[in-house]
């Protein structure tokens, strides 16, 4: 976030700095205040400390060819049954899959590759290039066999354009039975650039097979198997307080064989299958159950474990009863698996996967848009895995994918993809709701205006949904912007308008992701009661506070045009004249931010000092504002 120091009367600045922007071309505002009314001396509701937290699924190439740090497509060979897309044979050199030998029984199938005379070796063109950067280590891997004198494997690293090549290593010549080889590849001074690809070639012709070919660039937090670090840290200014994972109908797959089976997606990567998901394309499984968990504690989010409940797309369920009992008993070992002591059955083949510890768990979702099932099979299913978690774990907080007959679950998790007009008129969509009844996650939410990823436009309807949902944040405990992550490149995106975007070597927040974290990184733990009068019906807010430090956060959406006059009028505290105005606004409401031109809207943060109990600000014309406040 840029930030400007301004003293004075910031009214008057304000109005210059947005009378430059989108939607407000004369800056003149509309007639008349509007009066926030903030009364600090009757108790407010409790606001929910985890309600901003991340929704994520292999979608849009979201982990292989994202934050997945992975940089070999297709390394295990089950991109294409027709092929060996993404590799290419050197030379005369012939590729194509064996399917009678692979390294593991998880991984029955390799990449033969064979020559006859000259040079022998296959190349792979990586998730869209592969990024190489200076003066870096890559590790390198893969399983592989020879049948016959091959000699030294090289592993190197080559420029598409001028063929030079940025870093290589050799192992010594392959054995007739399978084993696992690695290099560290090292770069010197070069120029970034991610038209690269990696090449594994052979010092004499013959015949050689290979698989699980992999290629990490350094990782966050170094961690082995791990993600990439710029894309983790876009995800860490989100503020997020937990992960939900792994889906969405990544979760569910279109035939119940193409679930996510959590327990073939840990352990070593030689031994994981790998599987089809139902955004059409095959998951390396390289982001396993441990993964996540690893990932939630690498950014301090608590995790948000869905367990498959017996429903898969294409309108196939397991019948309540028997037939569900060992997706039943599944979901009991996961969860035994995240929570449970290295000395019980599941902790300790997570203990032996490198985690001992156990991990914190409070919500498990059972399912995901169950409403979907139209065998209608759900109230039994829920009430299935409801009485077997609950018996076994009577702390867990359970969460239903919609509403369930007979019971009242912890939490229902509700969807909403709108375009923004929609989203204003259904601001006040949690107002009335029982308070008495389940709690409220809304597991997956945007405005979905704008491709790949979201417009200025749908970040006012984003930031004015905010608002509904953090006035309503007694009931709604948590809630999470869906699809997090989309890989930019053509063939990339599944699903239109994603928060984060990205190709292999650049990436960027959305106008929407900004509006994030705006948001999260200023919530109190407090809803004080508000009243708003006079406003344009374009104008949104929330207003949260920090009971400890007394911190006050204004939240200001002004979806029209012409910026807005808002008197405030704070009961109950002395009020400092200081505070911090962190504003966004753009040059129209269909701008954004692009690959291209990343920081084309962000917001930026200036010093008011007309604060007090009763103060004037005004909001520029298509603006989303967080006043901050001292009220002690
Ligand atoms: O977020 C994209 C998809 O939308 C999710 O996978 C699914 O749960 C919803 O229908």
């Amino acid at each position: 976030m840029r930030t400007t120091w301004l003293c004075g009367v910031v009214l008057l600045v304000c109005g210059v700095v947005w009378g430059q922007t989108a939607g407000s071309p004369s800056g003149t505002p509309q007639a008349g205040p509007a009066t926030l009314e903030i009364d600090l001396t009757k108790p407010g509701a409790k606001s929910s400390p985890t309600l901003y937290g991340i929704m994520t699924e292999e979608i849009n190439f979201s982990y292989d060819g994202g934050l997945y740090a992975e940089l070999i497509r297709n390394r295990t060979l089950n991109d294409d049954p027709k092929g060996p897309v993404h590799w290419a044979g050197l030379g005369e050199t012939a590729l194509s899959i064996d399917t009678t030998t692979g390294p593991s029984a998880a991984l029955p199938l390799s990449l033969k590759i064979s020559s006859a005379s000259g040079m022998m070796g296959a190349q792979n063109e990586g998730f869209w290039g592969i990024p190489v950067r200076g003066h870096t280590s890559y590790k390198a891997s893969f399983y592989g066999k020879a049948d016959g004198a091959t000699g030294a494997v090289t592993l190197s690293l080559v420029n598409d354009a001028t063929g030079k090549v940025a870093a290589s290593a050799a192992v010594v010549g392959l054995r007739k039975e399978w084993k696992q080889y690695g290099v560290v590849l090292k770069t010197g001074a070069l120029e970034t650039t991610a038209n690269n690809h990696f090449v594994i070639s052979f010092a004499r012709p013959g015949t050689a097979w290979v698989s699980l070919v992999s290629l990490f660039p350094p990782t966050y937090k170094d961690r082995v198997n791990g993600m990439r670090p710029d894309l983790m840290e876009l995800l860490a200014g989100m503020h997020p307080t937990f992960l939900r994972f792994p889906g969405g109908n990544y979760l569910e797959g279109d035939h119940i064989p193409e679930r996510y089976e959590w327990k073939k997606t840990i352990g070593a990567l030689v031994d994981r299958p790998t599987h089809p998901s139902p955004w059409k394309y095959h998951s390396s499984d390289g982001v396993g159950l441990l993964e996540f968990l690893n990932w939630c504690e690498d950014l301090k989010m608590q995790p948000v474990l869905a367990v498959y409940a017996g429903y898969s797309m294409r309108q196939e369920h397991v019948a309540p009863g028997a037939d569900l009992e060992p997706y039943v008993q599944d979901a009991l070992d996961e969860i035994e698996y995240v929570t449970g002591p290295a000395t019980s059955k599941w902790g300790a083949v997570r203990a032996q996967n490198g985690h001992p510890k156990p991990f914190a768990l409070t919500y498990v979702e059972v399912g995901n848009e169950d409403f979907f099932d139209k065998s209608k099979s759900y109230d039994g299913r829920f009430a299935q895995y409801q009485a077997a978690i609950k018996k076994r774990y009577p702390n867990l907080k359970l969460i239903a994918t919609t509403r369930v007959k007979g019971t009242t679950p912890d939490l229902i998790d509700d969807h909403y993809y709108k375009k923004a007009e929609e989203f204003y008129n259904d601001v006040r969509h949690y107002d009335k709701t029982s308070r008495d009844g389940s709690k409220i996650f809304v597991g997956e939410w945007a405005t979905r205006e704008g491709a790949p990823t979201p417009n200025f436009n749908a970040a006012l309807g984003d930031s004015a949904w905010m608002t509904g949902m953090e006035r309503n944040s007694d009931v709604i405990l948590m809630h999470g912007y869906a699809p997090l992550l989309v890989n930019v490149n053509p063939g990339g995106m599944q699903w239109k308008t994603d928060l984060i975007g990205y190709d292999a070597l650049r990436s960027y927040g959305s106008p929407s992701y900004y509006a994030q974290v705006m948001f999260a990184g200023k919530h109190g733990d407090e809803i004080p009661v508000t009243t708003l009068e006079s406003a344009n019906n374009r104008l949104f807010c929330s207003v949260t506070r920090d009971s400890g430090s007394g911190k006050l956060y204004v939240k200001v959406v002004n979806a029209s045009a012409n910026p807005q006059n808002v008197e405030l009028k704070i009961r109950g505290a002395n009020v400092r004249a200081e505070g911090i105005l962190t504003t966004m606004t753009a040059e129209s409401t269909t701008a954004t931010n692009t690959i291209g031109d990343p920081k084309k809207i962000v917001p930026f943060t200036m010093r008011v000092a007309n604060g007090g109990r009763e103060m004037m600000q005004v909001f520029g014309g298509y603006s989303v504002n967080v006043l901050e406040l001292d009220a002690k």
